[in-house]
Order: C-alpha cells, then structure tokens, then sequence
C-alpha cells in the first residue's frame, strides 16, 4: 500500500487549518511537516508549535521531518507536541545513536533522512533501529524544486538491504514528486511519497485528485 504524506510548506499558511482538513478528508496516510531552522538548511519555517496547531485538527499521522542542527535537545518538545514520526538527518547531530534512543523512549517512531551527498552505506548501522527511512529526491531547504534522478538507486538498494536483512523500516520519498516521478520511486521500492507543490500547488478542489494520481 502506498501512503501520500502531503508536506505544509507549500499549502496556504494563511489558510493551513483548511488545508490540512482537505487532505485529510482525501485520504492520505501522514502529514509531512518540515522544520528548518536556517542553520542546517538555508531557510526557516516552523517550530513544535505548528505540530501542537495541527494536532488539535487532525488524527493522521503527524511525519516531522528535522532539518535543523543540532537535534537532540529539540526532541522532548516535538514529541509533546503530537508527533508521531520523527526523522531527522544524522549529520547534523554529534551522537545520532542517542536521538534514536530518545525517540524510541519516548514513543515515537524515528526515522533517518538522507541528504543527497549522504550515502546509503553511511547510514547502514542505523536501518535495523527505525521505523522509516526518508530519501531525499532534492537538496534539503526548499519546495519546488527538481527531482534528483539520480538519487533514485538508493531506494533499489535500501530495498534490498530491506529485504535481504527482513527489516521493518518504510521507505519514504521527499521532493520533486509529481505523477511521473511517483511512478519511477514506486517501481523502486518506495511505500511514502511526500509531495508538497505537486498537491498545493493547485486549488483545493483538485487535491483528491492529485492524491489519487500518485497512488
Ligand atoms: C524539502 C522538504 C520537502 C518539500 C517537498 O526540503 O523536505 O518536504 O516540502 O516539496 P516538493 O514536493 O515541492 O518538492
Ligand atoms: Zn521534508
């Protein structure tokens, strides 16, 4: 089964609430919520309290994706506010292992986002541990961009690592989807597609359809 994890950065904030309700009512799996911090990646968005808004508006699983660094300290506060995943990229933070374990503790679901100039192999020792993995098609920072083909052997290969070891984790896309590159990323492996301005970037009455054309 294919789960569609819309992310916030592009949808209206003047109009989130709404926003995320009609995502929501179309079906998709996970509500992809990127935090920057204009210090990992050169741009700036959202805190923990974005997660507590949503929260109080919808039951679907809140996917935080951490582009911030450190990491650590911020963990606590993002899991109180309601999420329910949290990935974050293990370069930015001096002790990787230990954010896992305080996820873990915490009871949330952890995952492992890779920056494209990071390697599969570099976060081998980390697969058997999480709950996703987040391959990103595009540079971390913006939405809107073009899709990476050529990070798309990473999804074959986490795959198959997947297989061949029977581990749990999904594999989850984030950046230039569309209905093209949906295609190419399922045929690969992948079971989560992130798409920001494939599905905001068009009017709320057409959101059920993109969703669908992804799936
Ligand atoms: C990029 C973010 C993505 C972004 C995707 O740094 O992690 O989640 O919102 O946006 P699109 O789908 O427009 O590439
Ligand atoms: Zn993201």
């Amino acid at each position: 089964m294919i789960k569609i994890a819309p992310s916030i950065l592009s949808a209206s904030l003047l109009d989130l609430k709404n926003e995320v309700i009609s995502v929501d009512q179309a079906g998709v799996e996970y509500i992809h919520i990127d935090i920057m911090d204009g210090h990992y990646v050169p741009n700036i968005t959202f805190g923990s309290n974005i997660v507590k808004q949503l929260r109080s508006i919808t039951k679907k699983t809140l996917d935080v994706h951490l582009m911030i660094s450190p990491v650590y300290k911020f963990i606590e506060e993002f899991i109180h506010a309601g999420a329910d995943i949290i990935s974050f990229h293990p370069e930015a933070d001096p002790e990787p292992g230990k954010v896992i374990n305080l996820i873990q503790k915490l009871n949330c679901k952890v995952g492992i986002a890779i920056h494209p100039k990071v390697q599969v192999v570099d976060v081998l020792k980390y697969l058997h541990l999480i709950d996703i993995v987040v391959v990103m098609t595009v540079v971390p920072g913006f939405g809107g961009q073009k899709f990476i083909y050529d990070q798309i052997k990473k999804i074959a290969l986490l795959n198959e690592i997947k297989h061949n070891k029977k581990l749990m984790f999904e594999i989850e896309i984030d950046g230039g989807i569309n209905k093209e590159t949906a295609k190419i990323c399922k045929e690969k492996g992948a079971n989560v597609l992130v798409a920001g301005s494939y599905i905001y970037g068009s009017s709320k009455n057409e959101y059920k359809k993109l969703i669908e054309s992804l799936r």
